[in-house]
């Protein structure tokens, strides 16, 4: 049994003008299926407007679902009541594009990482500088920095912090929604290295978005086309990489700059 499984998944928005809504749709997300093993990597790649953040709030219970189901191990979650989603959603963590955007700007890192590291249970007074330098440690960053605030790091800096938060509640999914679209190409790489190696480290399971085809190959095991709301090819990286099926797919691969062209 697939650890995640989407079926025929769709999310619709109405389109409103000025008197209302219009009796149309949007097919933000028309009919998608997709599985994730425990443990591995799926890349979703497209581009913007394609569907790809509507997709993950779908798959994180933020959004509704039009039709279809979610499954996480073997649950139906668009069918659970509310009350039951609150208790599952520290299992699934997200980590945004903007990580200035996603951290309070008023709180240290201590204080942000003492909160999400006490989530699930309070954490004794005496255990917290070590906890946050112990978390801290793993995403790369010295914890002589913890009593630091978010606009005294660089970008890349910051979205370790983001990240760290995301691995505080010892999350089961991690869903990353263009993690390193904002940081200069020469960070991009660490930060990918970092989710891949915590992926392992921890046995995450996690879902990379991105618009960039060759990011989404760095890291992922699987990856699946989105264009229009609709999946396009799906399969291994390496096979939709190096061999893709879909003309949409090779249109991507053709758009990738290449720093040091064939000569
Ligand atoms: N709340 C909303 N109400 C109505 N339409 C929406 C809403 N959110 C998104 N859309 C529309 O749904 C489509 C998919 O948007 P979505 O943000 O999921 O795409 P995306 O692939 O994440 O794009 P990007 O790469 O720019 O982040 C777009 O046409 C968008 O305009
Ligand atoms: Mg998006």
């Amino acid at each position: 049994m697939a650890y995640l499984e989407l079926q025929n998944v769709s999310v619709h928005y109405p389109v409103r003008d000025t008197w209302g809504t219009t009796g149309e749709v949007v097919r933000a997300v028309d009919d998608v299926s997709l599985s994730v093993e425990r443990g591995q990597i799926l890349g979703l790649v497209g581009e913007s407007g394609c569907g790809k953040s509507t997709l993950s709030r779908a798959i994180m219970q933020l959004q509704p679902v039009t039709s279809g189901r979610i499954v996480l191990r073997g649950e139906d979650l668009t069918a659970l009541p509310a009350r039951e989603i609150r208790k599952r959603r520290l299992d699934f963590q997200m980590v945004f594009q903007d990580p200035y955007a996603s951290l309070n700007p008023r709180f240290s890192i201590f204080s942000t990482l003492v909160e999400a590291l006490s989530c699930r249970e309070k954490l004794p007074r005496h255990r917290r500088e070590e906890a946050v330098a112990e978390l801290m440690n793993r995403v790369g960053l010295s914890p002589e920095h913890m009593y630091k605030y978010p606009h005294e790091f660089s970008g890349g800096q910051r979205q370790r912090i983001a990240i760290a938060r995301a691995i505080a509640p010892r999350p089961a999914l991690l869903l990353a929604d263009e993690p390193v679209s904002a940081l200069d190409v020469s960070i991009q790489s660490q930060i990918l290295n970092l989710l891949t190696d915590l992926t392992r480290e921890l046995g995450l399971t996690m879902i990379f978005i991105s618009h960039d085809l060759s990011v989404v190959h760095y890291l992922a095991d699987e990856i699946a086309v989105m264009r229009r709301g609709k999946i396009v090819e799906y399969g291994s990286a390496e096979n939709v990489f190096h061999s893709p099926q879909a003309e949409y797919t090779r249109k991507l691969l053709a758009a990738i700059p290449r720093l040091f062209p064939a000569t």
